[in-house]
Parts: structure tokens; C-alpha cells; sequence
């Protein structure tokens, strides 16, 4: 049966500074959105140092760690949540292969970027990163609920 209710799968996606100053806010958020999943929470703000190391604690090991941090800490990035079936995966399909010399065309980094330090986004890679990423950026207050009535206004 359709339109089912289910409980919404959501995701975090955000766009990295390189992305935010080359102009490619709208861009990104209009592929996620034309995709049809639905947006659920968005800021902008310039995260700490301190905070960047904790959102990517799991590379904490890796020599580019530290410059990664650097990086997301270095301006304005985009924060957001996205919801919808299947929108974890998809949305990593969407993004494309962590280095951009191997996305794909038709993938945002693929389309977007050249270097693997600059490459304009991020999302969630799994369930359980997907529930701590948006518990470290969101309070909960701060997603909204909503459904989307367009059947009763495109045809
Ligand atoms: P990772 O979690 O492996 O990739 P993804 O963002 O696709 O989930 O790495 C996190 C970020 O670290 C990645 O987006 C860019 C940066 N990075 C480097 O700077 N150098 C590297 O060699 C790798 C693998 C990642």
C-alpha cells in the first residue's frame, strides 16, 4: 500500500567549506532534492577544531587527520538532514567515491571536485553514523516533522 507509514530513514549530509565558498549550496541541495527526499533540518555555522576531531573521530589514526580537521574547521559548512527511503545509501550515491579522481560522472563529487582534501561534502556512511552524526550537530528540536501534501496540488 502506498503512501506507506514508516518510520523515515534520515541522514547527515554536510557541505564542506570548499563547497559552501565555491558557490555550490544551491547545487547540492537541489540534487537531493530533485532525487525526492525530503529536507528536515539545515544552518550554517563555522564548526570548532575541537569539533571537527569529534565528528571524525573514527579517522583519528590517519596521517591526514589533522588537516582534515583543519579543513572542516576552516569556514561556513552547511549542516543538514535528509529523510527519506533508502536516503543513507542513496545519498552516498549521490556524493560519489570518497576521491573524486574515482567518482563516477553524475555523482556530486564526480561533477564537483578534483582533490580528495577538498571534496565539498560529506555524508553519513552507515545507520549507526547516521544517528550520531545528526545527535552531535542537531538537537532534536531543531528537526522538523512534516508531510508533503503535492498530490493535492501537482498532476
Ligand atoms: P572517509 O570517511 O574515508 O570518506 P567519506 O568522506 O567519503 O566518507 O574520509 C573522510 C574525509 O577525509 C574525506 O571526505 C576526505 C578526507 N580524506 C583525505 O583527506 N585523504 C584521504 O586519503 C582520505 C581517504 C580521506
Amino acid at each position: 500500500e502506498f503512501p506507506h507509514l514508516i518510520l523515515m530513514e534520515q541522514t547527515f549530509i554536510a557541505i564542506k567549506p570548499d563547497g559552501v565558498q565555491r558557490g555550490l549550496i544551491s547545487e547540492i541541495i537541489s540534487r537531493f532534492e530533485r532525487k525526492g527526499y525530503k529536507l528536515v533540518a539545515i544552518k550554517i555555522l563555522v564548526p570548532s577544531k575541537d569539533f571537527a576531531q569529534k565528528h571524525y573521530h573514527d579517522l583519528k589514526e590517519r596521517p591526514f587527520f589533522d588537516g582534515l580537521c583543519d579543513f572542516l574547521s576552516s569556514g561556513p559548512v552547511i549542516a543538514m538532514v535528509w529523510e527519506g527511503e533508502g536516503v543513507i545509501k542513496y545519498g552516498r550515491k549521490l556524493i560519489g567515491a570518497t576521491d573524486p579522481q574515482k567518482s563516477e560522472p553524475g555523482t556530486i563529487r564526480g561533477d564537483l571536485a578534483v582533490v580528495v582534501e577538498r571534496n565539498i561534502i560529506h555524508g553519513s556512511d552507515g545507520p549507526e553514523t547516521a544517528k550520531d552524526e545528526i545527535k552531535l550537530w542537531f538537537k532534536p528540536e531543531e528537526l522538523v516533522s512534516y508531510t508533503n501534501n503535492a498530490e493535492k496540488w501537482i498532476y
